[in-house]
């Protein structure tokens, strides 16, 4: 028996700043942008859409033609956490209409917690064939206007129904795991902003990709030459090649730089235009592969890295099913992206400072109503979060 997604989607904000924008606010040359890290453009929340309004979209979509009665655990990887109790998936769940004898709880470990809640899934589904579970995962990333981080933010969220009847990946079950202490990226309660020390995290990700890789081969034997593709984190698209460049090396694989850079492409496709998207950022990058690879990948085993900050590295790997391409959202996924609207640096800050004039004292607040997709942030009331279906 094989546990695995049967189906995925990806939903961000409908509004974006073009990082052409950001470059000239900084006086800054755009190609360190384009070029140097990798990034076009950035996906902007509207005030009125948070992580629960992401999560939701992207969750209804994952639902299409989907028997959700077999669902009995959501779970909710997110570092944007909006209450210290309870947990955001029981707003998507109440939102999406899922099943009452469910479980609901939120995991975090920075990036990494949507890897990790599929570690836990897929034991779980072995145990109880007969269900399905649902992973969501969806980050708002805000480094602060001006900041050293401010050109690698980015908004969005995948979901993702896992069973035993894997109609688009399998997942394997070894996987290789490391864990460090370090502080190259973390969020005091205090601020909504992350602080982060760059050079270092991008050293600390090498560091984590090597010894969970180390772990991976020690653990199955398998090698670098048993992967077609391998899908990374992406805090931004220029990761992946620093990431697969330093495995190529290690590995002694002897590949010229346009073999290699065919197997990490695919999956920065979307990346490039939304950005960060922390704890779903790999999976985000597994449906860019999986929508846009011109090469038929059925029956290939897929490598994935999973890094979250502070730290935590997992490789895992999966095998893409017979049939996978008709279960695709391809053409939604590319919509979504392509038809969000532009913003002028004004409006981006004003979107970005917004967060800051929500109440705290309880005092009641309705919020001012932008495109959010199905759902939308309504305001708080006596320090309740509202939401609202749109019609
Ligand atoms: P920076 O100092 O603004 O940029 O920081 P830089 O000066 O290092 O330039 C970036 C690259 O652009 C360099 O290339 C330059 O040479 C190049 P590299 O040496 O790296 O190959 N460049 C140009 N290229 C073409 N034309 C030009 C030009 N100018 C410069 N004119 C940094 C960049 C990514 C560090 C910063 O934006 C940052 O701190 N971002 C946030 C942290 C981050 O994303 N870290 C990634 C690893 S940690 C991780 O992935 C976890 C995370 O997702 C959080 C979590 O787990 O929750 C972040």
């Amino acid at each position: 028996m094989q546990a695995g997604i049967e189906s995925i989607s990806i939903y961000t904000s409908q509004y974006y700043l073009d990082l052409k924008t950001l470059a000239n606010q900084w006086g800054e040359d755009p190609d360190k942008y384009y070029i140097g890290i990798g990034q076009e453009q950035m996906s902007v929340p509207a005030p009125d859409e948070d992580i629960v309004t992401l999560a939701a979209n992207a969750t209804a979509q994952a639902l299409q033609g989907i028997d959700a009665g077999a669902l009995d655990t959501l779970l909710f990887a997110t570092e944007t956490g909006i209450d210290q109790s309870k947990a955001a998936g029981i707003y998507v769940h109440e939102l999406t209409q899922l099943p009452k004898n469910m479980r609901v709880f939120e995991l975090k470990q920075a990036c990494y917690s949507g890897a990790g809640g599929l570690s836990l899934a897929l034991p779980y589904l072995l145990h109880h064939p007969d269900r399905k579970v649902l992973i969501v995962a969806a980050d708002i990333a805000r480094y602060g206007i001006g900041s050293i981080g401010e050109p690698t933010q980015g908004a969005g969220a995948v979901a993702m129904v896992l069973s035993t009847n894997p109609k688009i990946m399998a997942f394997d079950l070894e996987s290789g795991i490391y864990t460090h202490d370090v502080m190259d990226f973390w969020r005091p309660n205090y601020t909504d902003e992350a602080l982060v020390d760059g050079k270092y995290s991008i050293k600390m990700y090498i560091t984590a990709l090597r010894e969970a890789w180390q772990h991976y081969v020690d653990v199955t034997g398998n090698s670098f030459a048993d992967f077609h593709r391998y899908v990374y984190h992406l805090p931004f698209t220029k990761m992946a090649d620093k990431a697969h460049q330093f495995l190529v090396r290690h590995a002694n694989a002897e590949l010229r730089p346009e073999e290699w850079k065919r197997q990490i492409d695919d999956a920065a496709i979307y990346q490039r235009f939304i950005g960060n998207t922390y704890a779903g950022s790999v999976f985000v990058a597994l449906t860019s592969l999986l929508d846009n690879s011109p090469d038929d990948l059925t029956d290939k085993r897929i490598g994935l890295f999973s890094y979250g900050s502070g730290s935590v590295g997992e490789f895992f790997t999966g095998i893409v099913q017979q049939g996978y391409q008709s279960h695709l959202k391809k053409a939604m996924h590319q919509e979504i992206i392509s038809e969000r609207a532009e913003l002028d640096y004004e409006t981006y800050k004003e979107f970005y400072l917004f967060k800051s004039k929500l109440p705290t004292d309880g005092s009641p607040m309705r919020t001012p109503k932008h495109n959010t997709g199905r759902y939308r942030f309504a305001g708080l009331t006596e320090h309740q979060r509202l939401y609202e279906v749109v019609a």
